[in-house]
């Protein structure tokens, strides 16, 4: 299971390329994949990529008739390379076959494709490869050599995997699969506000044995907690995801260190919270843990006596990192699941774990769901984000917290013209 928004590629319109390779049977799945996040899609092909999938099926996928050669006379003018990319948002070429990616590196243009990505607007249609080849193929250096090329002429290039290929080798340069790559494109469109910043999160419950089987935990999914992750991530911050016990895919480009208990999940966080710029602790650490778990399963007792649990308090994750000393501490928020009495208790919550910000939601309306409601409470007042997914409510906190950063930077000294 991974978190997503609704339509996050809502008005974006994508030409989509397809170079020759067995890869071509994954395109289908993406063009579905980009349609349902909101994108309108062009397909162009080559003669090469039709050998391994028919236009017919794209065209269904996509609803759009897709165009194959440069000569194709429906475009204005005939002019198919050049009209298609001026009114889209990228080209994406998946699969970018090696002998596609030399024609790019070289500026050749002896197909509708290539010839269409040379005749794009450079600086208003990025160019997004996702190369597709055998591993000797993509590990060759002629290949390496043109990628470097297409990279420094602007390309985003967009994996490859790593595993079994269709040629029975196992290695780097299996075109990333449809949803990965549906990740990938829209993280590429969001705004790059965190560029540079290293962001810790932790998230989650945490579970605490009380025996080898049995323990205390929470109806925490997670989700939050991996959508501020991504939404981090996809703003251009090094993510690293402190992340209890939770059925969640990892966040493409993410760090991820899975722990059980709270205490688990404060050792990881101390140990790299001094060199992040931000923390966010969405975290619903277990308050209390078993003062001593038994080592033996606990068994039922012929008296029908209850077992007698001695319970020790977690420490405070949170209240640490918000402690350390100004050098090494990262910009704080935390969260504050409540069940009544929510801004109260969010003040009242921000000003005990002294942290700048804090979010707050009803606990109990917003675990395992996919949306929510989230209260901004910092020491000038609350906004509202009004209800939405998980991950569009992460991208507005991530816009916040940037903004928050960039409003304690230092201003930049000011240039002195010279006369
Ligand atoms: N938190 C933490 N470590 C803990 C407990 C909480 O880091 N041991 C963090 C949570 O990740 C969250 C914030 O503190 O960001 C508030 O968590 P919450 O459980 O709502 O608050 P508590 O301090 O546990 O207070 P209470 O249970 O009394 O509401």
């Amino acid at each position: 299971m991974s978190v997503a928004d609704a339509a996050p590629l809502a008005g974006r319109h994508i030409v989509l390329g397809l170079s020759g390779g067995i890869a071509c049977y994954k395109a289908a799945d993406f063009t579905r994949e980009l349609v349902k996040a909101g994108a309108t899609v062009q397909v162009v092909m080559t003669e090469a990529a039709e050998h391994f999938i028919t236009a017919t099926t794209l065209q269904a996928l996509s609803g759009r008739a897709v165009f194959t050669n440069q000569w194709d006379a429906r475009a204005a003018g005939s002019m198919a390379h050049i009209d298609l990319t001026r009114e889209a948002d990228a080209v994406v070429i998946a699969p970018a076959s090696a002998d596609l990616i030399t024609k790019l590196a070289q500026g050749r243009a002896d197909d509708l494709l290539s010839l269409m990505c040379l005749a794009r607007p450079i600086a208003r249609c990025p160019l997004l490869l996702a190369p597709a080849m055998n591993r000797e193929m993509w590990a060759h250096p002629a290949t390496q050599r043109n990628l470097a090329q297409v990279r420094a002429d602007g390309a985003e290039v967009l994996g490859p995997g790593n595993g079994d290929q269709a040629c029975g080798e196992v290695g780097d340069g299996r075109m990333l699969e449809p949803t990965e790559l549906l990740a990938d494109v829209v993280a590429f469109f969001q705004p790059k506000l965190l560029a540079g910043k290293r962001v810790l999160v932790t998230a989650g419950p945490t579970f605490e044995p009380l025996d080898p089987v049995r323990g205390i935990t929470n109806r925490s999914s997670g989700k939050m907690g991996f959508a501020v992750a991504r939404a981090a991530a996809d703003a251009g911050a090094a993510v690293t995801l402190v992340a209890g016990p939770v059925a969640l895919d990892t966040p493409r480009g993410v760090r991820r260190i899975d722990v059980g208990t709270g205490q688990q999940m404060f050792d990881a966080v101390l140990q790299h919270a001094p060199t992040q710029h931000v923390f966010v602790a969405t975290a619903a650490v277990a308050d209390w843990r078993a003062a001593h778990p038994a080592e033996r399963k606990i068994k039922k007792t012929a008296d029908r006596a209850m077992p007698h649990v001695e319970f020790a308090e977690n420490p405070d994750i949170l209240a640490a990192v918000a402690r350390l000393p100004a050098a090494t501490r990262p910009y704080c928020v935390g969260f504050a699941a409540e069940s009544h009495d929510l801004l109260h208790q969010a003040r009242e919550k921000r000003e005990r774990k002294g942290v700048p910000l804090i979010v707050a939601n009803l606990g109990p309306a917003t675990f395992g769901r996919d949306d929510n409601v989230l209260t901004l409470v910092d020491a000038q007042g609350e906004r509202e984000l009004p209800r939405a997914d998980k991950l569009t409510l992460a991208r507005q906190l991530v816009a916040d917290i940037a903004a928050r950063l960039a409003a304690l930077e230092p201003p930049t000294s000011p240039t002195i013209a010279s006369t």
